[in-house]
């Protein structure tokens, strides 16, 4: 069935545009093959956005988001600010304003391994076979949102959570899990933290309320970032509040072979943000050297969102037969490299044509 649908896209900064221009080549080739019309708005976030419009989020920016049925982000962030703590404006304020204005509680974030790059984990290829998880990172409360600020002599940043934000992600990442293998595993530091001694109450009263079928076991946030890296194929959804879920989401992602290989999703309230997990690699902007698969896998997901699976397969499968025909990247190390925009192309390519040119590519 022939659908219509409206997509704001951001780039942001770095080597945002690069990637993203990729991931909306390979949506034109969806579009192509499978007689669809996407329509896109583009706007600026971020750095960018700070140099053209005094605001890292501009009000046209934040109006088209509300008005697209989906989100396609790059990345956002610049050494100028890293390195200026006492700059008044961030590029960061950006992307945690758009996730607070729509409301997007919930960021997915899957590892996955494609077997022809088991070979470029950091770990012993017996540990990372079988690695199929999701992580469910709570976006709008904890720590990032807080509230913050200095005093004579020093800083803080508050940690809050309240019951009906941990239940609503808590309900997607269990719903999630029926789906899959049926475990949930929660992570928190509750030996230390009065909210994490609350998101264990809400998650196991939730659990056994609405989930008896699946398994729900806890774990030290310290310890998981261990457990992560020793036995990563025993996990199958990990739950956690915002800032556990970034540093772990990082971590997983060196299991992948690159950081330029995870997507995310973000959803909530209004508009769904797609989003690869990297940064915005500003020594590598304009180079047409980034890895744009993150940004790719992550417009399947957007492609699942609208709920066109057969399309979404069709991404991911031309991603696998471009990996596996070795065309890559520069931090994917194959004999040969390959540029973005080329990576790009050939998984366009191959969704254009179809399952059966890509058995043939595989083949040479
Ligand atoms: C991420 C990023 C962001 C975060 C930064 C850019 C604010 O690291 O999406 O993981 O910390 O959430
Ligand atoms: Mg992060």
């Amino acid at each position: 069935m022939h659908t219509t649908k409206h997509i704001a896209v951001l780039p942001g900064d770095g080597i945002g545009p690069e990637v993203t221009a990729q991931a909306v080549n390979v949506l034109q080739a969806v579009c192509e093959r499978f007689g669809h019309t996407f329509t896109y708005q583009y706007a600026d976030v971020g750095a960018i956005a700070i140099e053209r419009h005094g605001d890292p989020l501009p009000e046209y920016t934040l109006d088209s988001c509300l008005a697209a049925d989906a989100i396609l982000f790059g990345a956002i962030g610049h050494p100028r600010y890293d390195n200026d703590p006492s700059s008044p404006v961030r590029p960061e304020q950006g992307l945690l304003r758009l996730r607070k204005s729509l409301g997007l509680f919930a960021n997915i974030r899957p590892v996955t391994l494609y077997p022809s790059l088991v070979h470029l984990s950091p770990l012993k290829e017996e540990k990372v076979r079988g690695v199929d998880f999701v992580i469910y990172r709570e976006l709008t409360g904890g720590i990032y949102f807080g509230d913050k600020g200095q005093t004579p002599s020093g800083a803080y940043d508050h940690c809050v959570y309240t019951e009906p934000e941990i239940l609503r992600i808590a309900r997607l990442a269990f719903g999630h899990a029926r789906r899959r293998r049926k475990k949930v595993t929660l992570v928190d530091k509750a030996n230390v933290l009065e909210t994490s001694r609350l998101w264990r109450k809400v998650v196991s009263a939730l659990a056994a309320a609405e989930f008896p079928d699946v398994t729900l076991d806890w774990m030290y946030v310290d310890n998981a970032a261990m457990q992560i890296i020793q036995f990563p194929a025993t996990f199958d959804v990990v739950l956690t509040e915002n800032m556990f879920g970034d540093i772990l989401s990082d971590e997983a992602s060196v299991l992948a072979g690159s950081l330029g290989m995870l997507p995310s999703a973000s959803v909530g309230e209004k508009t769904a943000l797609f989003e690869p997990i990297h940064g915005s690699y500003p020594q590598a902007a304009g180079q047409d050297i980034a890895n744009p698969v993150a940004a790719i896998l992550s417009a399947a997901m957007l492609l699942d969102h609208f709920g066109l699976p057969a399309e979404a397969a069709a991404v991911r499968d031309s991603v696998q037969a471009v990996l596996e025909a070795g065309i890559a990247t520069t931090d994917l190390q194959t004999g040969k490299v390959s540029r973005c925009s080329e990576v790009g192309q050939a998984v366009a390519g191959m969704v254009k044509a179809g399952v059966n040119v890509y058995e043939t590519f595989k083949v040479s």
